[in-house]
């Protein structure tokens, strides 16, 4: 199988392009897997982009990244700060993770600066807008040839 990355985005992630723009930017959600997918092709990687609201959905998705796929990027939005399910699914599956988020956590409400997800992750880049998603496949790369 080619090498294949699942990016999943989290609730209110579809609204990117009008909601809160000066915190998310201008871009849509239809814009970052664009950007995601240019950057994955030019490093031969492929991608699966998907956006859910429900922690359940993306849990079963997590779950059967299972031998489907090579790694995970994941944007979990608000449930970053709240579910240890996606954090437990994330161990279970143990695939390398990046964790991305738009905007820079740390410097938003005390509340958004403590995530789940990161303890499963490889690394987190935070605050640099769409293109994170690009970095973040990038980093993505890097780990998948460092295990090769
Ligand atoms: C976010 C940050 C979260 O705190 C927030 O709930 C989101 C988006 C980001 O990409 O900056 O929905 O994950």
């Amino acid at each position: 199988m080619s090498t294949k990355i699942l990016v999943l985005n989290g609730p209110n992630l579809n609204l990117l392009g009008t909601r809160e723009p000066h915190i998310y930017g201008n871009e849509t959600l239809d814009d970052v897997q664009f950007m995601t997918e240019a950057r994955a092709r030019e490093l031969g990687l492929e991608v699966e982009f998907r956006q859910s609201n429900s922690e359940s959905e993306i849990v079963d998705w997590i779950q059967s990244a299972k031998g489907t796929a090579h790694g995970i990027i994941i944007n979990a939005g608000a449930y970053t700060h709240t579910s240890i399910a996606i954090l437990d699914a994330l161990i279970a599956v143990s695939l390398p993770v990046v964790e991305v988020h738009l905007s820079n956590l740390f410097k938003r409400e005390e509340f958004r600066h403590h995530s789940f997800i990161t303890s499963a992750a490889a690394g987190l880049i935070t605050g640099f807008g769409a293109k994170g998603y690009p970095l973040a496949v990038e980093a993505m790369s890097s780990i998948l040839q460092d295990a090769a």
